[in-house]
């Protein structure tokens, strides 16, 4: 059994998916031991007591430095003895002593093909604003390693969106979730849980 510790920020729609692909046996031998939020009061604490699942608020308020709270976000994901950290909508540097204790055991999903549109300042809408502003015809999503970059650390899986003329930045956003990140995230944690992950050389192996 795996037991893996979830990051959430706010709506914990990919967190939903996780929960509901585990109900529905189509991650096998995963367990979510706990969701941690970096915010109060979002629909994704929701989700996790909906699920029964136990929920921890690290918030940057509580604490009188980044160095403090830090030190604290690694304390609590580690209490849970997680053989893999998922960052789901987790809209949190992570820090560089939290990239060493979970080296090759941090999954984050971004809203673009990776190496498109990711990096500082790249995020959640903004991210979908950037490709509508650009005319790309073609978005997506990448689930990846997380390293002590932005969104640099090895890829995982990609899928492909279509962008549709007339799209709002909400309205890709969406098509997004619904058709790439709500599939491949969940498709990742299934992979990595069978053993079926190999990163060499910075690019990862799926053997299948
Ligand atoms: C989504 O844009 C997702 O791509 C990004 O965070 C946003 C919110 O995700 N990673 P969620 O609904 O909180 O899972």
């Amino acid at each position: 059994m795996l037991d893996i510790v979830v990051c959430v920020s706010g709506g914990g729609t990919n967190l939903q998916a996780i929960i509901d692909r585990i109900k529905a046996g189509e991650i096998r031998d995963v367990r979510i031991a706990a969701v941690i939020s970096n915010n109060y009061g979002v629909k994704a604490l929701e989700r996790a007591a909906d699920a029964g699942i136990e929920a921890k608020v690290v918030s940057p308020k509580d604490f009188e430095n980044r160095a403090l709270f830090n030190e604290a976000l690694l304390e609590t994901v580690k209490a849970f003895k997680p053989g893999l950290v998922v960052l789901a909508g987790f809209l949190v540097n992570i820090p560089e002593a939290f990239v060493r204790e979970y080296k090759g055991r941090i999954i984050n999903i971004h809203p673009s093909l990776i190496p498109s549109f990711c990096g500082v300042g790249y995020y959640g809408l903004k991210v979908h604003k950037a490709v509508l502003e650009r005319g790309v015809k073609v978005t997506g999503a990448t689930a990846h390693f997380v390293d002590e970059g932005t969104d640099t650390g090895p890829i995982i899986l990609q899928k492909a969106v279509n962008v549709m003329d007339g799209d709002t930045p909400e309205v890709l956003q969406r098509r997004v979730m619904e058709q790439a990140e709500w599939e491949i995230l969940p498709k990742a944690i299934s992979l990595f849980a069978q053993g079926k992950l190999e990163i060499k050389d910075g690019k990862v192996l799926i053997n299948e």
